[in-house]
């Protein structure tokens, strides 16, 4: 999907980067239609170098797009809202990527400013251009708005449309999913050197054996249960680890730690 209108950045850190990155990579829209506002002037000159676009230390320099992304730390969201607010001249979509920050939030810091809002969960895969996120209509937010919010974030990876009351869930699993996956491949490395490979040889297949488990449940679509049935022949080795890992409760530790997860997410949610 192109998009035709300019797309506004107010923060130029990581994940605007990572976001910048699958824009012009996906053909969204040119360098030069992307325009992005950071305090930091080496910052500036940095994303001007690397990626073409336009940069400013300057809010209503990004006023000129139609498409904003909000893309700084939840704690200043409520100051930069306050910044901009009268100088939002236009019908404007903003799309936040902040951690915890509400939609109602978003829409009484616009108010009388006759912009709609979507709220996006992302998660750090988005930083390679694997990310997977969850977002949120405003109450204002069209169906085209969505195209355009889906279609930036499909640019970095996956994306979900999915109502707010579950963006708590979508940081339990996906969000902090990523340190999930890393203690797990962590644990497979340990768990070579225990039974006596070199550490670099651990290191390789572990993280191989995961890339390429998720490569095959992506390609094959198959439920994981028919994929690990399809590697678990009578008596055999595979069939050993899993009745350790399932009397360890492997699978309700997952649950729990999702579950847990998402209370500290509406938990935080509520401290804003
Ligand atoms: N990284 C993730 O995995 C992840 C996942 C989900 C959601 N998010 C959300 O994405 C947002 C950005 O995260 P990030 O990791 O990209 O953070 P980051 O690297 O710290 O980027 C934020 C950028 O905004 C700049 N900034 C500060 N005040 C500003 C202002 N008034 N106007 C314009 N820019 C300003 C910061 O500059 P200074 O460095 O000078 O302050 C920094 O360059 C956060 O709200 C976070 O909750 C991130």
């Amino acid at each position: 999907m192109k998009i035709v209108e300019n797309i506004g950045f107010i923060g130029g850190g990581r994940m605007a980067e990572a976001l910048i990155k699958g824009i012009i990579q996906a053909g969204l829209v040119a360098a030069e239609q992307i325009c992005v506002v950071d305090p930091v002037a080496e910052r500036c000159s940095f994303l001007h170098e690397q990626y073409g676009v336009n940069a400013s230390g300057r809010n209503d320099f990004v006023l000129k797009a139609e498409i904003i992304i909000l893309a700084v730390k939840p704690q200043i969201m409520g100051t930069v809202l306050a910044d901009i607010k009268d100088k939002v001249d236009k019908g404007h979509l903003f799309i936040s990527i902040a951690a915890g920050i509400t939609l109602s939030f978003l829409e009484k810091g616009l108010a009388g400013t006759d912009s709609r809002v979507v709220r996006v969960m992302p998660n750090t895969p988005a930083l390679v251009l694997a990310g997977a996120s969850g977002l949120s209509p405003g109450k204002d937010a069209t169906a085209p708005d969505m195209d355009i919010a889906k279609g930036i974030f499909d640019a970095v990876g996956q994306s979900v449309v999915t109502a707010e009351t579950y963006l708590d869930a979508v940081t339990g699993l996906s969000g902090s999913g990523p340190a999930y996956v890393f203690s797990f491949i962590e644990a497979l490395i340990d768990a070579g050197l225990k039974v006596g490979l070199a550490r670099n040889d651990a290191e390789t297949l572990a993280l191989q054996t995961v890339y390429g488990s998720v490569k095959l449940a992506m390609e094959n679509k198959e439920h994981p249960a028919t994929l690990r049935a399809m590697v678990t022949s009578p008596g055999g080795t595979t069939i050993a680890a899993l009745h350790k890992m399932e009397k360890a409760g492997f699978q309700g530790i997952i649950m729990d730690a999702v579950e847990a997860a998402t209370i500290r997410s509406r938990e935080l949610g509520n401290l804003l």
